[in-house]
């Protein structure tokens, strides 16, 4: 990104490093709340971390849908995996 590096996360089930904390209704709620029509997204200084996620665009899928989606991810082995998910430039 123009300010940083910005790296996709680890979104496998590993409780440490990866989304295990996160249960079902977490995850179906964490897209939802991107909502177009509730959303208001914040404005970045220079050194936030902007996302590539089209947080906006997956809020639209259905709960049957992304609740699909968890049980896949949960269905991978758990990979133990540190990701530093936004590195600003200085
Ligand atoms: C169905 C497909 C996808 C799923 C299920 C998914 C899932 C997730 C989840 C659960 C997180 C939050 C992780 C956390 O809080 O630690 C996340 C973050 C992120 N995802 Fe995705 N993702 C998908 C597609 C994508 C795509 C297409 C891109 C980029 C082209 C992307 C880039 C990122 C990045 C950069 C982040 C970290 C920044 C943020 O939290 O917004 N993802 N993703």
């Amino acid at each position: 990104m123009p300010n940083g590096v910005l790296t996709s996360p680890n979104i496998t089930a590993d409780i440490e490093t990866g989304i295990g904390k996160m249960g079902r209704e977490d995850f179906i709620k964490r897209f939802k709340g991107y909502d177009p029509a509730a959303y208001n997204a914040p404005k970045l200084g220079r050194k936030d971390m902007p996302t590539i996620m089209p947080w906006t665009m997956y809020a639209g899928m259905e709960s049957k849908d992304l609740t699909a989606i968890y049980t896949y991810l949960h269905s991978l082995p758990a990979k133990k995996n540190v990701v530093v998910k936004w590195k600003p430039l200085q």
